[in-house]
């Protein structure tokens, strides 16, 4: 008997409805215990990870396993161990989210499963995709016309912002191309430069202003210096949100002195471009259409689960000139500006339905519902960096443009060293107390602490919690004997 007939009309892979049902039942059970418990787990759980991983290690399985065991193990084994990325405490990094149409809609793009690879293959979903692209980009203020594609993040975003670029501005022989950007830019632009085929060293760094924005002036100084020695400037990469301290270039300048001296423009908005959402972030971010390109990533500012980010370019032509090849066993590409091939404008070629899990969250709830709770994060982060303002020996190192800032403890008469271990010990004796998540950076050498407001579940309760355990440990602190630095 061959395999076709063995099986006997059973798939092991195509469920019945029933158990599909009891699939989706069972795990929403757990999803919704894990929803209802979250505002009381711990903001993050660091200790013992390597023992947690490796008691995860399972060989190939050949039979499959009952469901709800394999429910626990990831609900009771794999998930608690970890950052609370979730949950309403998360103030580290740049949070993501995790909003739940999002995965409906996953659950329904994944069983649909159409190919949005290229229009012909599904143009109902791919027209889905276009409209949020489009949408993005009335966001931003590019114009009518302007265009992109949906990433995974925004390191991709800018990788692929870079690669058309440098196909738009230079020749094949690309080498003597400079890249110019601050001394504050997400690290993932100088690896999209090297992944993008240039020399590290053809990136300059710029200083920045004592705002942490890059300053206009040092870039045109830097441009005519690389024109004089032969080089070939020809993009100029501003930040709209800074991971570092929040800053935002000054956009308009830069893109004044972009189009003078014929360089591409690339925003990294990843982080904060959602705010133009609303007025304040408006303001805060003119100048944000001027670009040529943009990363924007829904995973942070729409509070989508991780894996969506978004680049716009103001000519989607320039997408199409850096990443469009074919084949012979290809479908052909369509030539109509509103029909889009995204394989065609990026280095995918297949992947996820993400225009759905975009879509459905926008059309359900409406942009209303993210610019009041982007509103709510700015005045939370306005709110924090106030209060912490007052707390004897808090220094604030970068006041919030938008949901961000960094602080630190500087008592009068401390050695940088001194503060130094005096703020890693504030800043773990507040993550100990599990209740929010801070993380660390340097600014200008200084080791600062940082909190970045932009989970959709923090709220103010959360916040005076961060204040408290803020307060409280720099109380301690600063109670103890002078020179006593370890962590009791
Ligand atoms: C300003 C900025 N740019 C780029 C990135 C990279 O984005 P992703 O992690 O989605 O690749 C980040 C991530 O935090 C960011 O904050």
């Amino acid at each position: 008997m061959d395999a076709s007939e063995r099986l006997n009309g059973e798939w092991p892979l195509e469920p019945s409805p029933v158990e599909m049902r009891r699939l989706v039942e069972l795990a929403m059970e757990r999803i919704e215990r894990f929803l209802r418990e979250l505002p009381t787990q711990p903001a993050a759980q660091w200790e013992g990870g390597g023992e947690v991983a490796r008691a995860l290690q399972e060989p190939l399985p050949e039979e499959g396993a009952p469901f709800p065991q394999l429910l626990d193990r990831i609900f009771q084994e794999a998930v608690p161990h970890s950052f609370n990325t979730a949950g309403p405490g998360y103030l580290a990094f740049v949070p993501g989210g995790g909003i739940f149409p999002t995965a409906v809609a996953d659950l329904i793009g994944d069983v649909v499963n159409r190919y949005v690879g290229v229009w012909l293959a599904a143009p109902g979903m791919v027209q889905l995709e276009q409209n949020v692209i489009r949408w993005f980009c009335q966001i931003v203020g590019l114009p009518a016309g302007a265009g992109g594609v949906l990433t995974t993040g925004g390191s991709m975003a800018n990788f692929t912002a870079i690669v058309a670029a440098r196909r738009d501005r230079l020749p094949e022989d690309f080498l003597a191309g400079t890249i110019y950007t601050s001394d504050q830019v997400h690290h993932s632009v100088t690896k999209a430069a090297v992944l993008a085929g240039f020399p590290e060293e053809r990136v300059r760094v710029l200083p920045s202003d004592e705002r942490y924005r890059l300053r206009p002036a040092a870039v045109a100084a830097a441009v005519a210096e690389d024109r004089a020695a032969g080089l070939r400037p020809f993009l100029l990469v501003g930040s709209a949100g800074t991971t570092n301290s929040g800053a935002v270039d000054p956009l308009p300048e830069l893109a004044a002195l972009a189009r003078r001296e014929g360089l591409w423009f690339h925003v990294d908005a990843a982080y904060g471009g959602f705010f133009a959402l609303t007025e304040r972030g408006r303001a805060a971010l003119a100048g944000l259409g001027e670009a040529d390109s943009l990363s924007l990533d829904p995973h942070k500012g729409m509070f989508l689960p991780y894996g969506t980010g978004s680049l716009l370019v103001r000519d989607p032509a320039t997408l199409r000139r850096a990443h469009a090849t074919s084949a012979d066993y290809m479908p052909p590409y369509q030539d109509d500006p509103d029909r889009a091939d995204f394989c065609a404008l990026s280095p995918e070629l297949s992947r996820d339905n993400r225009g759905l899990r975009v879509w459905l969250p926008a059309r359900l709830l409406g942009f209303r519902a993210w610019r009041e709770a982007l509103d709510e994060k700015l005045d939370l982060a306005h709110l924090a960096a106030r209060e912490l303002g007052q707390v004897p020996g808090v220094e604030i190192l970068a006041e919030p443009v938008l949901s961000l800032f960094a602080f630190r403890l500087a008592p009068a008469g401390t050695s940088e060293e001194e503060r130094e271990r005096l703020n890693r010990e504030w800043l773990e004796r507040v993550n100990r107390r599990r209740r929010v998540y801070l993380t660390a950076t340097r600014l200008r050498g200084r080791f600062a602490l940082r909190m970045c407001v932009l989970h959709f579940r923090t709220h103010r309760e959360r916040i005076e919690m961060a204040l408290e355990d803020l307060r409280q440990e720099a109380e301690i602190l600063s109670r103890r004997p002078a020179g006593r630095q370890s962590v009791d």
